[in-house]
């Protein structure tokens, strides 16, 4: 049986090489993600929604690593409508932009983020993003540098980032800061394939 996407990217491991094999898996990521019940994105909008104080319900948002902006999709549907997109992957971004979901939507840097550009936003996603085939563990710190004060990250880890002592200990590092508050994180269901079948998803809140 020939080698999916999915078995692929998370053997990945530099930026230039995820920037390519997002680019040429954008045609189809929809689909194979469609079929393997996506189910994370939903997941972080709930958590988002149950975590904002209610005069804060419709936040600025930066769909930070949208992608083709499934994650904006499920945003979308829990009724955000304030939002921004960016990603490394211009393949990825065509497919964002014609769902006209997003206020804006812009190619980032590989590596690690300037935390200055989370500044005008009052949460950051981060869906499936920081991860195992995905961008570096370092991304966490740079985001909640960047944030506000009473801003919100909302993140996930898959079922292999949980795995992976990097991406953990970075994880352990934030959620001790003192102007950091771990609101939410609960465990359940990514995608169906085996190998990620879970994933966490965690709000983090800046004080
Ligand atoms: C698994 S996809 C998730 C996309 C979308 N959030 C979703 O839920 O479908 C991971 C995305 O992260 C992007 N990415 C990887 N490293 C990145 C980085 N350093 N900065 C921004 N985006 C990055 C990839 O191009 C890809 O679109």
């Amino acid at each position: 049986m020939s080698e999916t996407y999915l078995d692929k990217i998370y053997t990945v491991t530099d930026q230039d090489g995820q920037r390519d094999a997002y680019d040429d898996w954008a045609d189809s990521y929809d689909d194979d993600l469609d079929a393997n019940s996506y189910k994370t994105p939903g997941r972080i909008a709930e958590a988002l929604k149950q975590c904002l104080p209610s005069d804060q319900a419709n936040p600025r948002i930066l769909d930070w690593a949208c992608g083709t902006g499934l994650s904006g999709a499920a945003l979308s549907e829990a009724g955000f409508t304030r939002m921004d997109g960016c990603d490394i992957s211009e393949g990825m971004l065509v497919h964002a932009r014609e769902k006209k979901l997003y206020n804006k939507l812009f190619t980032t840097p590989l590596g690690v983020p300037d935390p200055s550009m989370f500044s005008d936003y009052d949460v950051v996603t981060a869906v499936g993003a920081v991860s195992v085939g995905a961008a570096p563990p370092e991304c966490l710190p740079a985001i909640l540098d960047g944030l506000p004060s009473g801003g919100r990250l909302a993140v996930s880890f898959n079922a292999l980032t949980l795995k992976d002592k990097a991406y953990m200990d970075t994880l352990d590092q934030v959620v001790a800061r003192p102007d950091i508050t771990l609101e939410f994180s609960e465990e359940g269901p990514h995608l169906e394939a085996e190998h990620v079948s879970k994933s966490r998803v965690m709000v983090l809140a800046k004080a």
